[in-house]
């Protein structure tokens, strides 16, 4: 499956060498993003199939994230309708290519010529690896580093490094432990490094990185960017961070949009913003820490309220509840009680279209209608309120999608298939970057809060 790689776009390095090393500089980073698909051979119900398992199997593993051992970061399987970007990590840089993950924040690349893969959709060979030896840059992290503690948050210094021990420690020789980061369906393990990150317009010296020896179920490496320390805009003192995801079309591997990291405190233009919020219980359940959390305080269909039970919406005593955007999920997950509600209000007001049984099986999506011999279909607006009075109207190709020979049209969004299942922990709904097509989006982390606006991402 090699030529399941999508090409990747490496604007990146054209840029570096136009660009002069800044080093105090103020101005934005950009960095083209594209769609990440290893799968483009599969038609569209295999496709679409995929994408509503691959975004459930997320959707369990971030509502079930724990971090009861020491030695473990919350990481989530990428799905195949990720967004990828470039990166060049060393001197001379080696570019490598991420899944940008809103859901996490360690960032790692499959590192040395002897990394394996198992289970991977490429043959181990046949990913590209950082290779540290080829880089002055490249250190392993010690084991008094602060920035080991960034891997292994739980530890004290003192149990973690054993060998030094003794009053003198500048002596001490120890690595930092190794990682080893597990997920819903695969694995990865290594060794913390610090590298010098080459941006279009700045290097950043001493970046945390993870160096992989080894994973399962990995075509890529990850860049976190969700709010924990070793994230990406964490680590380069970013105040802002915003994108522009280019449409979903499963067919289209050359287009690109840009990731801006921003330290400035220029103002977007015609943003609606609601805060960011942080999950108030973060005892023993530090991945809740790592979430964008905002206040979706309702939904509506073709105008009308959709009843939804109030603790869905806010995270309570124990964490669980509330609504998180991640750029690593691909359809919107809601819970049972929340969906079916939703699925209800569509159900009602579309009329004149049939429902198909025979594609809500095949896809795992529904409700999925026939609209055969239709010209123009038109359907509720589906529109998400949020916190503060912002309004975030979908453009109709985030929430439906055609399927097959186009007589059959599916809601892209899914969800646990009975109320009682192990998803009814952790956040209620996470919004997926397909309902996220064609909007400008910003992360303000300096104000904590959360911004968009429609508009065609190119
Ligand atoms: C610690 O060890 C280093 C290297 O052996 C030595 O240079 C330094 O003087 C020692 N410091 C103390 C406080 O003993
Ligand atoms: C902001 O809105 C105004 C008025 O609708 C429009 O002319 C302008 O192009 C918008 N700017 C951006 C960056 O979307
Ligand atoms: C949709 O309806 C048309 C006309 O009634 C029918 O021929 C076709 O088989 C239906 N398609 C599906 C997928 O059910």
């Amino acid at each position: 499956m090699a030529s399941a790689f999508f090409p990747l776009l490496l604007f990146l390095s054209i840029l570096s060498l136009l660009f002069p090393f800044i080093s105090s500089s103020n101005s934005p980073t950009t960095i083209p993003l594209s769609l990440f698909n290893t799968n483009p051979n599969q038609d569209f119900y295999q496709k679409l199939t995929h994408l509503a398992s691959v975004s459930l199997a997320r959707a369990h593993h971030i509502k079930n994230s724990q971090d009861s051992s020491v030695s473990k970061i919350p990481l989530y399987p990428h799905s195949y309708g990720g967004y990828s970007i470039t990166l060049g990590f060393g001197t001379p840089p080696q570019k490598m290519s991420f899944i940008m993950d809103t859901g996490s924040s360690f960032v790692w690349f499959p590192c040395t010529k002897k990394y394996q893969c198992s289970k991977c959709p490429v043959s181990s060979q046949n990913i590209p690896t950082f290779v540290p030896k080829l880089s002055t840059s490249a250190k392993v992290v010690g084991c008094l580093n602060p920035k080991c503690s960034w891997i292994h948050p739980k530890t004290n210094p003192k149990s973690r490094c054993q060998d030094c021990q003794s009053p003198n420690t500048s002596n001490c020789k120890q690595v930092c432990p190794p990682y080893i980061i597990l997920y819903g369906a695969g694995s990865t393990g290594g060794l913390g490094i610090v590298e010098t990150l080459n941006l279009p317009n700045k290097k950043i010296p001493n970046f945390l990185v993870g160096c992989s020896l080894f994973s399962s179920q990995q075509p890529a490496g990850i860049a976190g960017f969700g709010r924990g320390i070793s994230s990406l805009p964490n680590q380069l003192g970013a105040k802002k961070l915003s994108y522009c995801l280019v449409s979903h079309r499963f067919d289209d591997t050359s287009k690109s949009s840009m990731l801006v990291l921003d330290s400035s405190n220029e103002k977007s233009a015609n943003l609606s913003y609601t805060p960011l919020l942080k999950n108030p219980v973060v005892a023993r359940r530090n991945a809740l820490l790592e979430y964008y959390y905002v206040g979706l305080r309702k939904i509506t269909v073709g105008g009308q309220k959709v009843k939804i039970p109030y603790h869905y919406l806010t995270p309570n005593s124990k964490g669980d509840g509330g609504t998180i955007v991640d750029s690593g999920t691909t359809f919107t997950f809601l819970n049972h009680g929340i969906f079916e509600p939703v699925m209800s209000a569509f159900v009602n007001q579309v009329k004149g279209f049939s429902r198909t049984e025979k594609i809500e099986k095949l896809t795992g999506l529904r409700p999925c209608f026939n609209v055969s011999g239709h010209k123009t279909v038109s359907l509720p607006e589906l529109k998400f309120h949020f916190k503060g009075g912002a309004e975030m109207a979908l453009p109709l190709a985030n929430y439906f999608s055609i399927v097959g020979e186009k007589d059959v049209i599916c809601l892209t969004m899914v969800t646990d298939r009975d109320s009682g299942s192990e998803l009814s922990t952790g956040p209620s709904i996470i919004l997926g970057n397909f309902q996220m097509q064609n909007l400008f989006v910003e992360f303000d982390l300096k104000n904590e809060k959360f911004g968009f606006r429609q508009q065609v991402c190119k």
